[in-house]
């Protein structure tokens, strides 16, 4: 259930004020009866009019990318390269990224037409859980990973408490593996709190979003969400 002013807005009648407006002088009707007061909750079954004109409630589509290297996560570039929306070929409705991830950077994206969802995903307020596997120059070290951990000063900002491990050093490549887990999402974040510490990044993979993994999918693929999946990420920002 959701606000009739609420759906109305999401349907692209007007914005949420004007529907209010629209409600309060008499011309919405739920279910064919005239409904004046403010704030009674609908369905998605409601049949909601407007001057006697039914709105559409835009269906919401998710979907999981299992982004490559060389695509930019935004829905246009103005430069023309490929975007994660180009990728999901077949996919006729307007969809966008949540978040970013940088053009060189792989792993689960997800995109969607669902603005609401979107903009509570990408909220700092809500903090949904973000990990990271990072292959960095040098031997990183139990010093380097506390710090990680602590909070490191990025572009005069304090990264808030995150969670880092070391999954593999390698002495002869000079190289080594990190999984980093923030619930921020600053612009390059991880390669900045990992430069910070002495360790800059070669390649960067997003392992999870959420509880959302890129399982079964080879880089480049992407599948729908299921119902299932779609309302834990709701319960995610609802929680926080
Ligand atoms: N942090 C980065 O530095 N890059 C990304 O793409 C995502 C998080």
């Amino acid at each position: 259930m959701e606000r009739l002013q609420k759906v109305m807005a999401h349907a692209g009648v007007a914005s949420r004020r004007a529907s209010e407006k629209l409600i309060k002088e008499g011309r919405v009707k739920v279910n064919g009866s005239v409904v004046k007061e403010m704030g009674i909750n609908v369905k998605k079954t409601d049949l909601i009019e407007v001057d006697s004109i039914p709105i559409v409630q835009e269906q919401k589509y998710y979907f999981l990318l299992n982004k490559p290297r060389g695509v930019i996560s935004s829905a246009d570039d103005p430069k023309g390269r490929k975007t994660v929306v180009d990728l999901l070929s077949g996919v006729e409705q307007r969809i966008y990224p949540v978040g970013r991830l940088d053009y060189d950077t792989t792993g689960v994206i997800i995109l969607t037409n669902d603005g609401e969802l979107t903009n509570q995903l990408t909220h700092p307020k809500y903090g949904v859980e973000k990990t990271y596997i990072a292959k960095v120059t040098g031997l990183i070290d139990k010093k380097a990973v506390s710090r990680l951990e602590k909070g490191v000063v990025i572009d005069g900002y304090k990264t808030r408490p995150a969670k880092a491990r070391i999954m593999d050093v390698d002495a002869k490549k000079n190289t080594s593996l990190v999984e980093l887990v923030i619930h921020e999402g600053k612009n390059h974040q991880v390669k900045k709190m990992l430069k910070s510490v002495g360790f800059p990044v070669e390649k960067l993979n997003r392992d999870k979003y959420g509880f959302l993994t890129a399982e079964g999918l080879q880089s480049g693929e992407w599948r729908e969400l299921k119902q299932f999946e779609v309302n834990k990420l709701k319960q995610l920002v609802e929680e926080a």
